[in-house]
């Protein structure tokens, strides 16, 4: 080896090993641990957070806050009818008394006409609302935005006045509560003279409420009361 490179390579190695190359950084095995472990508690309890609040709104009878106009999930709303005012048309099923005389004065109009009406429910407490919005939900497994369209959340169903009903055809059992119900002699029927009886379909088809097309649900306008609790529902439909 000649001088020179002799000295090169004396002055290779006197450089130190950690000048010429990228230090290597061994972690140790309990860190690592340690970051796992605290990585899957975190997870763990960001996941019960957002599982204890979709629980409580969805399912423990909680609802959203009202919007401006007080409607929840587009419902108005209402208050219970007074017992004093209930009558019952046979055990289990009430409306308001008002509603009661309207409506048999209507289906024995309809009766003349050949048409028979069923009354299939009438008034609903609060407390009654809560159990089929909630439990129905579950059953459903629907949320609560998807449940609202075809019944109000407890609070905001017409039929807590006593003045909401909803009717089937005798003649038709198997249009109960089903939009095939305007197919029926009696939705004919109700269409061309519920109005003389002050009974409005309170969810027509595409109503700005957005509650699903109810066909079989007709609420009573024909008292200074029952107009006045459906003032807000009536002003948004004119205008719409
Ligand atoms: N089915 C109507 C929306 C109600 O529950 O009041
Ligand atoms: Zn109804």
């Amino acid at each position: 080896m000649t001088r020179a490179r002799q000295s090169r390579s004396n002055n290779s190695v006197e450089i130190p090993l950690a000048r010429r190359s990228s230090p290597v950084r061994r972690v140790a095995p309990e860190k690592v641990k340690l970051f796992v472990g605290l990585s899957l508690a975190l997870g763990v309890s960001l996941s019960l957070v957002f599982f204890i609040r979709f629980n409580s709104v969805f399912f423990k009878g909680e609802l959203p806050l009202p919007s401006q106009d007080g409607r929840v999930l587009g419902h108005y709303p209402y208050s219970e009818a007074s017992p004093l005012d209930l009558i019952a048309v046979y055990p289990g099923l009430e409306i308001h008394k008002d509603t009661y005389s309207a409506l048999m004065a209507m289906s024995a109009a309809a009766s003349r006409d050949g048409v028979d009406l069923v009354l299939l429910s009438g008034y609903r407490s609060i407390e009654l609302q809560k159990e089929i919005f909630f439990e129905n939900k579950s059953i459903r497994n629907q949320i609560a935005v998807e449940r609202a369209k075809v019944s109000a959340p407890p609070g905001y169903s017409e039929h807590s006045t006593g003045y909401a009903i909803d009717l089937g055809d005798a003649s038709r059992r198997e249009t109960d509560f089903e939009e095939s119900f305007e197919s029926t002699p009696a939705f004919r029927w109700l269409n061309k003279n519920a109005a003389k009886y002050h009974f409005v379909l309170s969810f027509p088809r595409g109503n700005p409420q957005k509650v699903s097309y109810e066909p079989w649900h007709w609420r009573f306008e024909g008292t200074v009361e029952s107009l006045r609790k459906f003032q807000p529902a009536n002003e948004l439909l004119r205008s719409n």
